[in-house]
Order: structure tokens, then C-alpha cells, then sequence
């Protein structure tokens, strides 16, 4: 399958929903993505044909459970370009990107941090790439260095040196921000923290589901994602350890799959990965990331970045010539669109977010408003919040130039009120 649209459009149901006597138009993809029918109908198979607990039956129904979900923990590795995959696989299902950060923060934070230390964030971070590490350093008395951004929501990267230093001991950096659409780059930033020894953890929400990432040529300690976001279920995320490092951690949650040996005294752990995975596993979720992970290569996570480029700057060109940007209403991000993901996050003097997101929600349109769990950086912007349009593999130009007719619409609409 290559970027054939009207085809990609037929596996999505949800696509067809009528919201206010209107077409669905969804441009919310930051927040959480579309499942094709594939994922539908693989949780429905699972549930239907397949339900049983993993790692533990001799019975057949268990082994074909066991077998499809570790096949998909091979998938999602594969997918990332993990090394050596198929000899030692480290990759940890978690419940989200969130819980993955929060397990880091833990299991290799509290071991690795200790006073005056320094852990760099960006300025641009969600909420759950900063309050875990507000919290290690809180107990460590460790320093948390926020990393600045220049005017177009980019990094300071003439600050590299200054920021990531021999004092620092680990980087925590978001791919692609989830409220600016800026994409950072990561490679400069793991290069720099290399050379002081500093681990680098990349936030990959929102860079994993919409284009290439492979951490073998990143060279990162950790990379965390979330399913829901590239079309799989709520409920399961993504921690991937590097090996040297996955190694010295130790678990944080303990009881049934993690052990070894059990005695009324003591425990020994299993092999990594089930190590750190406590109690059952979200088993039908993850089959059905399966069915996700493979509808992406289908496309080709190349092609999904193209097709999401070309909508940026077809977007980007619309909003010209619409004309509404000014001193008053804002479209943040960088100017150069190579360094954009399909994330038009705006603000507008006029009126209120909350506001124009309920105009645009009248002609069908889904679009976030609010601080997108980035609240230091609406502070730092000087906005209480802001109105997010995001782009993915289903959306196309005629919902693109609906949103920026129907958002110049409600722009006037609040103009004459
Ligand atoms: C950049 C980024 N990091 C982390 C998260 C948290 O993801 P989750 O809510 O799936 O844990 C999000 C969610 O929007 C995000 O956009």
C-alpha cells in the first residue's frame, strides 16, 4: 500500500461519524489517533478466539497468546530499529509514554542521581517528561536545568555546550512537541550529552507514530511511546532500554511473570524483559498494537511523513493567503517547515480558544484547545492557552482547507461580536 488516501480513509469507520449534522473532520491526532479496522477487528479476534493469560498455561489457547503477544513485542522492536532484537529484546510494555517516563525516573533515576547532579529538560515539555523529574530531583537535591527556546518555539541550540555539561548526568528531551510541532534535533543533542557521559532519554509520542525513528543510529539510553497515538489501543506504552543500561536496572513493581524463584523470604527476577513487567499484561492491546505496527509499515513511516509534510505546507500556504495572522492572532512554531510536524497550534487575541474550538466543533471540525499538558510553556509564551489543529495519515486537503475557512469564519465571527 503506498499514500493512497480514499483506500486509507475506508479503514478508518470513525471517519464516516456525523458530528453536529456534519462530516467528521478530525484533526485531534496529537491528543490520541483514529484505529483502522484492522485494530478493531484484531481485539475483537483476540477477545472472540484467543482469550487466555500468557506465559502461563501449558494449554494451546495460551501458547497462541504467548506466541502472538511476544511476536508483537519483536514487531514494535523492529519497527524502532532496536539492535540485536532477536538475541535480547528490550523493550518493556507499560500503560502509556507517561508511566514509562514516571519507571525511568525511578528505576534508573534514584539509582543514578545524586545530589548537585543536573538532569536537562526542554522549555517545551509535557507535563510527564517534567513533574518526574521535578520529583527526582526534589529528592536527590539534584538541579533540573529547563533547556530555552528562541522565538520560533526552537531550541537554543547555540546554548548546547552552556546546558548539557559535565555536571549533567541525564538529558530528557521531547522529539516533536505536542503543542508547537517542532521537531528538535535529537541526534545534535545526544551527540553533545555522548561526550559528557550524560544518559539522554528521547519523549517520542508524538515523533514515533508520524515518521522514521531508529534508535540504533540515535544511540539513546531510552525512547518512550504510547500505542493510542499510531493506531493501536489506549492503555499501552513503549519503554525501550538500551542494553548496557537495561542491565543495571533493577524492578520497580514486584509480584506474579517478574520472578524467578520465590521463597517466604526472598525472590529472584526473571529474564529481561518480563523482569519489569509485574502481573498480567495488557495482552489484547497489545496484540492489536500488532495489527497497528503493521498497517504503518504497510504505508511506510516515510510516506507518512511526507504526506503529513505536504499537508503542513499546503496549510501553511492557505493560512497566507488567508491572511489573519497579525500582532493579535499567532501561529506558533518554526519557520522553516522541514523542522515542523503536522501540529498548527494558534492563538488569538479575539477570542478565546475554548471559543473558537466550540465554532469549529459546530461545523464537525475536532481540534484540542487548552495548554496540551504544557503548561510552563503557555506561562513562558504568555497565554493562558492555546487552539491545536493535528495532522495524520488519514487527513487531507479538502479537511485542511474546510479548518482554515472555518477558523478564518469563527476569526470574524469573534471580530464583530
Ligand atoms: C510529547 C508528549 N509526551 C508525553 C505524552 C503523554 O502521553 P500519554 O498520555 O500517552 O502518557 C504526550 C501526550 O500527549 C505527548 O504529546
Amino acid at each position: 500500500m503506498n499514500h493512497n488516501i480514499s483506500e486509507i480513509r475506508k479503514d478508518f469507520p470513525i471517519l464516516n461519524t456525523v458530528i453536529n449534522n456534519k462530516k467528521l473532520v478530525y484533526l485531534d491526532n496529537a491528543a490520541t489517533s483514529q484505529k483502522p479496522i484492522q485494530v478493531i477487528n484484531k481485539l475483537n479476534d483476540y477477545y472472540t478466539k484467543l482469550n487466555s493469560n500468557v506465559h502461563r498455561g501449558v494449554h494451546t489457547l495460551s501458547g497462541k497468546a504467548t506466541d502472538e503477544f511476544e511476536n508483537v513485542r519483536l514487531k514494535v522492536a523492529e519497527f524502532i530499529n532496536v539492535p540485536n532484537y532477536k538475541k535480547s529484546n528490550p523493550i518493556i510494555w507499560t500503560k502509556n509514554t507517561t508511566e514509562s517516563i514516571n519507571i525511568i525516573s525511578m528505576a534508573w533515576g534514584d539509582e543514578n542521581i545524586k545530589e548537585n547532579d543536573e538532569i536537562v529538560v526542554s522549555a517545551m515539555e509535557h507535563h510527564s517528561n517534567l513533574i518526574p523529574w521535578q520529583k527526582l530531583c526534589e529528592r536527590k537535591k539534584a538541579k533540573l536545568k529547563i533547556f530555552p527556546i528562541n522565538e520560533f518555539q526552537e531550541l537554543n541550540i547555540k546554548l548546547l555546550n552552556e546546558y548539557i555539561n559535565p555536571n549533567t548526568k541525564l538529558v530528557s528531551i521531547v522529539h516533536s512537541s505536542n503543542s508547537m510541532g517542532t521537531i528538535n534535533p535529537i541526534k545534535t543533542i545526544i551527540n553533545q550529552a555522548k561526550k559528557v557521559n550524560a544518559k539522554v532519554l528521547i519523549d517520542g509520542a508524538q515523533s514515533v507514530p508520524h515518521m522514521p525513528v531508529d534508535v540504533t543510529d540515535l544511540d539513546c539510553d531510552f525512547l518512550v511511546f504510547s500505542a493510542h497515538k499510531m493506531l493501536g489501543p489506549t492503555g499501552l506504552g513503549v519503554l525501550y532500554v538500551k542494553e548496557d543500561v537495561i542491565n543495571t536496572l533493577e524492578p520497580h513493581f514486584f509480584g506474579g511473570e517478574m520472578v524467578l524463584d520465590v521463597s517466604y523470604e526472598s525472590a529472584t527476577w526473571n529474564d529481561i524483559p518480563m523482569k519489569f513487567e509485574a502481573g498480567t499484561p495488557n495482552i489484547a492491546d497489545v496484540i492489536a498494537f500488532g495489527a497497528a505496527i503493521d498497517y504503518l509499515n504497510e504505508i511506510g513511516m516515510s510516506n507518512i511523513r511526507k504526506h503529513e509534510l505536504e499537508l503542513t505546507k499546503f496549510a501553511l500556504h492557505l493560512i497566507e493567503e488567508s491572511k489573519f495572522l497579525n500582532d493579535n492572532t499567532v501561529l506558533y512554531g518554526p519557520k522553516n517547515v522541514s523542522n515542523r510536524s503536522g501540529v498548527l497550534t494558534f492563538h488569538s487575541g479575539i477570542a478565546h480558544p475554548h471559543d473558537l474550538g466550540t465554532l469549529l466543533d459546530n461545523e464537525g471540525i475536532a481540534v484540542r484547545t487548552g495548554h496540551h499538558c504544557t503548561m510552563p510553556l503557555m506561562k513562558y509564551l504568555g497565554i493562558p492557552a492555546s487552539l491545536r489543529a493535528s495532522l495524520y495519515i488519514y487527513n487531507t486537503e479538502e479537511e485542511v482547507s474546510n479548518f482554515i475557512k472555518c477558523f478564518t469564519d469563527s476569526l470574524r465571527f469573534f471580530e464583530n461580536v
